[in-house]
């Protein structure tokens, strides 16, 4: 595995975004709105002990989870993206046809093809939009708030959907008690704006960092479905088309790769740790989270925790706790808040936020 520092592009140290934020005014991207979705069904801890050899006393003190929400049957990674997607344009006040890129994060597409953006834009009435998938695991949403926001930057854009979206259910074998105790469905989403002066209250996306490492791909994958094996009676019955992860890697990995990722978007931007009011991280294990927070020394009550009752929804999970985070007011004016992230791949994250006391 490589190092994990000096991840993400490559930018002039000597001019942080954030200092350049106060010296002039300049063409920012912000998030204008958020949005969740999270299916009806919740599935306890107890309900599990039904399926698996497991107990809630183990869920809870190995990983802080209590329950997960799991979609219907017929209810699909697009199906929730498009009730989460509506929830964020409501809340940005705008409708589909101020839109002009939707891009859905998700390891759970509908279909390999066509991609699951291309599906929301069809329901939401979206006409000349450029839709597409990308597929960066949990790290998903950091990854297309990065390309929406370069995208708006580059002038030829103005308003974007992103949104991360998962069916976890359907993709967990459900008598593998490692992996199904911890997955659960739901979807978030985020408009982006392109403002030239933001207005006081908005938050803008001061800068991301990106970072992956594919000789780490086999620590947390799905096996089947694709061109290497494709489906069939043997590779349905091998079990090739279920999540397979190794939990103890991943966890090692994951604390070492987040709190490098949050400490490395903070660094580049001279914000030091006392202006960040809140940490959102990938809703994995409260234990990562926990080992993240003595770590990067910031209490728990700065990061914001809500896998007790969600479970990890992968791409879903940062714009879930996103959405939740800023309605019950955890960003105010002034403040930073970093969103950091991992998943398979691996590929990692951290996306840093701030909310403006005033027109600049
Ligand atoms: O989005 C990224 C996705 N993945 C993650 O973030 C996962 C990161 N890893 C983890 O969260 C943890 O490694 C797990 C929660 C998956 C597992 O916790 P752990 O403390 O690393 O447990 P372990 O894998 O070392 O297993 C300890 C024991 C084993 O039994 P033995 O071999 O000691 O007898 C497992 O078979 O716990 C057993 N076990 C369970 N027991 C009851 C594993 N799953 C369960 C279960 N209920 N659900």
């Amino acid at each position: 595995m490589s190092d994990y520092s000096n991840s993400g592009r490559n930018r002039d140290s000597n001019v942080p975004s954030a200092v350049q934020s106060e010296s002039s005014a300049r063409t920012t991207v912000t998030i204008t709105g958020t949005g969740s979705c999270i299916p009806e069904k919740i599935l306890t801890n107890d309900d599990l002990t039904k399926l698996v050899e497991t107990t809630d006393e183990w869920i809870v003190s190995r990983t802080g989870i209590r329950e997960r929400r799991i979609a219907a049957p017929n209810e699909t990674a697009s199906d929730m993206a498009v009730r989460a997607g509506v929830r964020a344009l409501e809340s940005a006040g705008l409708g589909p046809g101020d839109i002009d890129l939707v891009i859905v994060a998700t390891i759970t597409p509908d279909m390999l093809f066509p991609s699951t953006a291309c599906l929301v834009q069809d329901r939401l009435g979206m006409r000349n939009v450029c839709a597409f998938d990308v597929e960066a695991a949990c790290s998903g949403f950091i990854y297309i708030t990065e390309i929406a926001s370069a995208m708006l930057q580059s002038g030829r854009f103005r308003h974007a959907l992103i949104i991360g979206t998962e069916k976890l259910s359907s993709i967990l074998d459900w008598s593998d008690r490692s992996t199904c105790v911890l997955f659960g469905d739901g979807a978030g989403a985020a408009v982006l704006s392109r403002e030239d002066n933001p207005g006081e209250g908005r938050v803008e996306v001061v800068d991301t960092l990106l970072g992956s490492d594919g000789s780490a791909s086999n620590i947390l994958y799905m096996p089947g479905g694709g061109c290497r094996i494709p489906a069939s009676a043997d590779s349905v019955a091998a079990g090739y088309h279920f999540l397979k992860m190794n939990g103890r890697e991943v966890f090692k990995v994951a604390v070492r790769i987040m709190e490098r990722a949050a400490l490395e978007i903070l660094q580049r931007n001279n914000v030091p740790l006392e202006k960040v009011r809140c940490i959102i991280p990938h809703q994995a294990n409260v234990r990562i989270i926990e080992m993240l927070s003595e770590r990067m020394k910031l209490p728990m009550d700065r990061f914001h925790v809500n896998l007790d009752l969600l479970g990890n929804t992968s791409a879903a999970s940062v714009p879930l706790a996103l959405d939740e985070a800023m309605a019950e007011g955890k960003i105010s004016d002034g403040d930073y808040v970093v969103l950091v992230a991992f998943g398979a791949g691996l590929t990692w994250g951290a996306t840093l936020l701030r909310r403006h006391e005033k027109s600049l």
